[in-house]
């Protein structure tokens, strides 16, 4: 094909792709638990809560724990009545726990300053705990069909994709937020801040369809471009280097840092601690244990261990625990004792039945500690 006619056919795309998307969309889009059934409008409640479990956790995972919270709390002034231990142990295993206090912070703001009704503007949204831009525009396109795209990893994938964006990421996010605004389509008033729920556009379901296409077609490896609505205005098929797409920066990976953990057991009872409120894993649950450092040496962290009265026998467990933070990678050694049946836990410790562990807030980290432990 000639230059121009190339041009020709990626232009017709260009004005194509948002219908095409959507048709799309209506044949092939995820059944999801917190997705009605097509043409039915979703309940806000539901969106947020899906949308901040889906900040750092993938699909499949948030799943079971999106129906046991809506189960359990079906409303936003349940949650808001709720006590925020019941809803950290409830989030137990989905890790990133401040999203679990800022989830219950947010519930308690619609409820006191918003009369139990979630703001349905993205600056309404962006003004509650735990709602920053990107969950503000899935909030206010998906629940109130707001024009606005809110992108994820899998949308920048598809939009690196379509448009052959050269520039790495992060800094070619405004660029792409730009461009995958185009795939909302035209606003039929031409006016941008047009309440679209009147038939305007389908602002949540083209989002929601960006979501799935990365999902399902345009994967990371070997994405199925024959199956792709979009496949013929797709610049980087076009020349067939789309799995190079999104170029990246190099990543800055946090320094790894060491410590110790200590699973001491009292016939079938583990000894635990609560973390502090702030910081990371804030207010979880814990076995005890060293700090964790890059310069860490093992003898230091052992002087670290519970005082259980009297002489301790630690066993230092073969292996070492691994977990990746956002920030950091940690690995930990763990090391074990058995205490006389009368031991009293040290101050700011309490003892509880290995059999009841799972109504604890333990994050992963420390599941894998104790399973290594106890195993
Ligand atoms: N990731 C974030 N929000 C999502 C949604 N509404 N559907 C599918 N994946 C998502």
């Amino acid at each position: 094909m000639s230059p121009v006619g190339a041009a020709k056919v990626r232009q017709q795309a260009a004005i194509a792709r948002p219908a095409l998307l959507l048709a799309w969309y209506d044949r092939h889009r995820r059944v999801l638990p917190w997705r009605p059934p097509a043409g039915q409008r979703p309940d806000p409640y539901a969106v947020w809560l899906s949308e901040i479990m889906l900040q750092q956790t993938g699909v499949k995972t948030v799943g079971p724990y999106f129906q046991k919270f809506l189960a359990r709390w079906p409303g936003v002034a349940a949650l808001g009545r709720a006590s925020l231990d019941d809803v950290l142990r409830m989030w137990a295993g989905l890790g990133y726990y401040s999203r679990a206090r800022n989830l219950h912070a947010c519930a308690v703001a619609v409820l006191r300053d918003h009369g139990g009704v979630f703001p349905d503007t993205e600056e309404g949204l962006r003004g509650l705990p735990g709602i920053g831009p990107y969950t503000a525009a899935a909030i206010a396109a998906i629940a109130f069909d707001r024009r606005t795209m809110p992108v994820d990893g899998n949308i920048e994938r598809v939009v690196s994709r379509l448009f052959a964006v050269e520039e790495p990421l992060p800094q070619a996010k405004p660029v792409i937020q730009k461009l995958a605004a185009t795939m909302l389509g035209e606003a039929r008033t031409g006016d941008e801040k047009t309440r679209a729920g009147d038939g305007n556009s389908r602002a949540g379901d083209s989002a929601q369809a960006l979501m799935d296409l990365g999902a399902s077609i345009c994967t990371p490896k070997k994405p199925a471009c024959s199956l792709c609505p979009l496949n013929e205005g797709c610049l980087a098929r076009l020349r067939g280097d789309q799995e190079t797409f999104p170029r990246k920066a190099p990543k800055k990976t946090g320094k790894l840092r060491r410590g110790a953990a200590f699973v001491v057991t009292r016939g079938d009872e583990l000894l635990v601690r609560r973390r502090p409120e702030k910081g990371l894993l804030g207010g979880m649950t814990e076995v005890p244990g060293s700090d964790w450092r890059a310069a860490q040496d093992d003898d230091v962290a052992l002087t670290q261990a519970p005082r259980l009265g009297g002489v301790t026998r630690w066993h230092r467990k073969v292996g070492v625990v691994t977990h990746v933070f956002t920030h950091f990678p940690l690995e930990l050694v763990v090391y074990t004792a058995q205490a006389p049946a009368r031991a009293r836990a040290p101050k700011g410790m309490r003892w509880v039945p290995i059999a009841t562990l799972d109504g604890e807030a333990l994050p992963n980290v420390m599941r894998k500690v104790i399973a290594h432990g106890l195993g």
